[in-house]
């Protein structure tokens, strides 16, 4: 494992770090309004390849439901900032619609000035699992491939990078079990720190440096993640 220091504030990035948290946070009606708003945003990019369909939730759209979600951020999280890193409009998260499972990959940002905190993942399907791997990763936002063609291609906001590889072997039943959809030797040196099975009302609230990917279920998911860093304090 490389990669460990390439933000400014490490000392403050780890003293806010916890243990991945699920929270009850939605009923079912207000979900059914998450993905009617979500059903209404312009699609951001799709992907055809990975079969991802991505959409901002962007700001001012819909002020009512805009003042739901913050309020309902407000309830878990405290000194939080909204980070915005991959739309120009004022945005609070990215709506994932995908088929294929996404693979292994963190979610640091690109800025080694911010503090970066922690990320929400609200499910809005029933189906689907995250996984969240040790050691931590305090690199910038990386997708981790071993496949040489890849690490070549720097298209795309992440960085491609072997980097996270380390010495132990992975757990070769969570493996079969899990993770076909990864190479084997493309999660050496990781190990499972939670799997998350996705249940609509939850959250998942976890650390930015924490290395994920969703397991190998192919069935359409849609998901919301909203990313947050700190004011120096
Ligand atoms: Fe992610």
């Amino acid at each position: 494992m490389k990669q460990q220091n390439f933000f400014q504030n490490i000392d403050l990035i780890k003293s806010k770090e916890s243990d991945p948290q699920i929270v009850d946070l939605f009923n079912l009606s207000e979900i059914k309004d998450i993905l009617d708003f979500y059903e209404k945003l312009p699609l951001a990019t799709f992907n055809e390849k990975q079969k991802i369909k991505k959409k901002h939730w962007i700001l001012g759209i819909n002020k009512k439901i805009d003042n739901f979600i913050i309020s309902k951020v407000n309830s878990v999280l405290e000194d939080w900032k909204v980070d915005n890193m991959y739309s120009n409009d004022d945005a609070f998260g990215i709506f994932h619609e995908s088929f294929n499972p996404i693979k292994l990959h963190v979610d640091t940002g690109k800025d080694k000035n911010k503090i970066i905190y922690k990320q929400i993942l609200i499910p809005l399907t029933e189906t689907g699992d995250t996984i969240l791997f040790e050691p931590r990763w305090y690199g910038p936002s990386s997708s981790f491939t071993i496949q040489k063609d890849e690490l070549q291609n720097n298209n795309g906001y992440n960085l491609r990078t072997s980097d996270h590889i380390g010495d132990l072997d992975f757990d070769k039943t969570f493996y079969q079990k899990y993770l076909n959809h990864e190479d084997y030797n493309n999660l050496k040196g990781l190990k499972v720190k939670k799997i998350y099975k996705w249940q609509l009302g939850e959250a998942l609230i976890f650390d930015r440096t924490f290395i994920h990917c969703a397991s190998d279920l192919k069935k359409p998911k849609i998901g919301l993640t909203i990313f947050f860093y700190r004011d120096s304090n």
